[in-house]
């Protein structure tokens, strides 16, 4: 099964590791626009792969030839934010970068799966798909594993638990509108509304909602990319393995949840195919307020490409 990772910058770098670490794949094919970039990474990549004990083959270049017959695409190539930005703010320029990928890649995989990571990503999962001609199942976005994650995160150090045992569902769009599901937060089952007063839940909220800007505001010159490779690994490995994992992703919704016609992160079981079913919870009815508001700024920023 062969893998390919378009862009070679942080996260997609980051993401052939973690793939090439874990064996998933037995090829992995890193591209970029960058002469020499993907070679470079791919080759130190391949060249540690002895140590990790992993035989899966690393191979980094600028022609999408070498792509051909990727079972599954993942797609981070575009700009990422720095301080001061939004992640719309990055609408216009990685609008044109995924449209051009996403064309480059079905030429020689017209039957690959599509990862979309590059921001701002409900949006731009809708980019690929209209680009693509793949059926919706096929096309999906890895945002709401990373807003879960650092939900998760916060909560075990807040109780002093092994992250092991937090679980966490964030849906809706990845940025400031996103929804964490307080009511299914839970520390081996218990609720959490049983262990951390209401207040700091919301603070502790609040800081995942503003979990991405965080790092940007430490890194100045980029975004994250450890936390976002692995929920992108996450992801991979459901398919690779086919393992029907229910992870949070961004999926083209038809009417569930009350939304049409967009991408938005909701719970999704994913296996070989790819998304092979949308999990509809029933949510409150503040819930689904958030989730309508979260999905109207989709919609909003996707009716600026009009
Ligand atoms: P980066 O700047 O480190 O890497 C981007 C790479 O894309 C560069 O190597 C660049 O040469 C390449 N690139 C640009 N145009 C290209 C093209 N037409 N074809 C192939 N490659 C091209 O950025 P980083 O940190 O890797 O982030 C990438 C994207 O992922 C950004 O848009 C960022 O906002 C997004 N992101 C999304 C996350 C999510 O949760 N969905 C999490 C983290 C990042
Ligand atoms: C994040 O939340 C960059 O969107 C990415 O870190």
């Amino acid at each position: 099964m062969k893998i390919t990772v378009v862009g070679a910058g942080h996260v997609g770098a980051t993401t052939a590791q973690r793939l090439a670490q874990h064996q998933l794949g037995e090829e992995v094919v890193l591209i970029d626009i960058a002469e020499g970039i993907p070679q470079g990474k791919a080759l130190d990549m391949y060249e540690s792969t002895p140590v990790l004990g992993s035989d899966t083959r690393l191979i980094g270049t600028n022609d999408y030839k070498d792509t051909a017959g990727s079972a599954i695409t993942v797609i981070t190539a575009g700009q990422p934010r720095t301080p001061g930005m939004s992640r719309d703010d990055l609408l216009m320029a990685n609008h044109k970068i995924v449209s051009g990928v996403t064309k480059n890649v079905m030429k020689h995989s017209p039957d690959t799966i599509l990862i979309v990571v590059t921001n701002p990503l409900d949006v731009m999962c809708s980019v690929a798909f209209q680009n693509s001609g793949l059926p919706s199942d096929k096309v999906i976005g890895m945002a709401g594993i990373l807003d879960s994650t650092r939900f998760r995160s916060f909560l075990a150090l807040e109780l002093n638990v092994s992250v092991k045992d937090v679980q966490a569902l964030v849906l809706g769009g990845h940025g400031d509108s996103m929804v964490p599901l307080v009511r299914y937060t839970t520390v081996a089952g218990i609720p959490i509304s049983e262990l951390i007063p209401a207040k700091r839940i919301e603070e502790i909220v609040q800081r995942t909602r503003d979990g991405g800007i965080e790092i940007v505001n430490y890194l100045k010159t980029g975004s994250a990319y450890y936390a976002p490779a692995a929920g992108v690994a996450e992801m991979v490995e459901s398919m690779f393995k086919n393992q029907h994992r229910v992870l949070p992703c961004s999926a083209h919704l038809n009417g569930e949840y009350g939304i049409d016609g967009i991408f938005i992160g909701v719970p999704c079981i994913l296996g070989r195919n790819g998304l092979e079913k949308i999990i509809e919870l029933k949510i409150t009815d503040e819930e689904k307020a958030a989730l309508k508001k979260s999905a109207d700024h989709v919609k909003g920023v996707l009716d600026r490409l009009k």
